[in-house]
């Protein structure tokens, strides 16, 4: 038997493919219907709702849980259209750390103040190799440690907008980008679209966390 994640604001499943990779069996949810989504399930609900009204089944069901609320409240581009996000990562926060799991809150860098002392990742790091920097921040709580690898500095420059990647260049997967099949290849989403891409943590990022989740959880046992 598995371990079971539970991943919430899962989209199409960069996250869940990273946990599954790492072992996991993993449960999706997400507000809207996602009919890409490549975990073993899918349960369409409000994120916090779920884990308020169905605590107990929860800290009965999953070893783990992880969440990448919308960023939107933080990134640059929307605070320039002053359009108003809620706060949802500390909502989640709070309900998560009520069901008592290990947990991790992924999110982008605008949102750094919002999070407890996160780790962050990078495509160029050499644990992942990827042809983007996408960087992302990740909160472990609920007893989950999380270790930072070394940044390397970024030597190789981002590809500009609307232009096609030269050799050497890395890739800035964000609006309306082009090359969705070049984007599949570099996260490792052949099932995903441009929508998917666009949202998604790298699968390697997820992976990372979740091997980490997975050692820890084998010293537990063996304690
Ligand atoms: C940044 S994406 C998550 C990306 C995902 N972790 C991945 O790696 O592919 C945020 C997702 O949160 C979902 N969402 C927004 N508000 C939500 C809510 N209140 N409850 C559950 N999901 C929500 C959106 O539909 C979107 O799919």
């Amino acid at each position: 038997m598995k371990p079971r994640m539970l991943d919430l604001y899962c989209c199409q499943g960069g996250a869940t493919r990273g946990y599954q990779l790492a072992g996991f069996h993993v449960t999706g949810v997400d507000i809207d219907p996602q009919p890409r989504y490549c975990g073993e399930q899918f349960i369409q609900a409000d994120a916090i709702d779920f884990l308020r009204t169905r605590r107990d089944w929860i800290r009965e069901t999953f070893t783990m849980a992880g969440a990448s609320p919308p960023c939107q409240r933080y990134t640059r581009a929307w605070k320039i259209q002053q359009r108003e996000h809620p706060d949802l990562i500390g909502p989640t926060r709070e309900a998560l750390e009520d069901v008592g799991l290990p947990y991790v809150i992924e999110n982008v860098e605008e949102a750094r103040s919002e999070l407890r002392n996160p780790i962050m990742l990078c495509g160029a790091m050499p644990e992942f190799g990827l042809r983007t920097y996408r960087h992302r921040l990740f909160e472990a709580g609920g007893g989950l440690v999380l270790a930072q690898p070394d940044h390397p500095v970024h030597t190789a420059p981002l590809t500009k907008m609307g232009r096609p990647r030269k050799p050497g260049e890395m890739a800035h997967y964000v609006g309306n980008f082009s090359g969705v099949q070049e984007a599949r290849d570099d996260m490792g989403m052949p099932w995903a679209n441009r929508d998917g891409l666009r949202e998604c943590i790298p699968p390697v990022y997820a992976e990372y966390v979740g091997l980490a989740a997975m050692a820890q959880l084998r010293e537990t046992a063996v304690a």
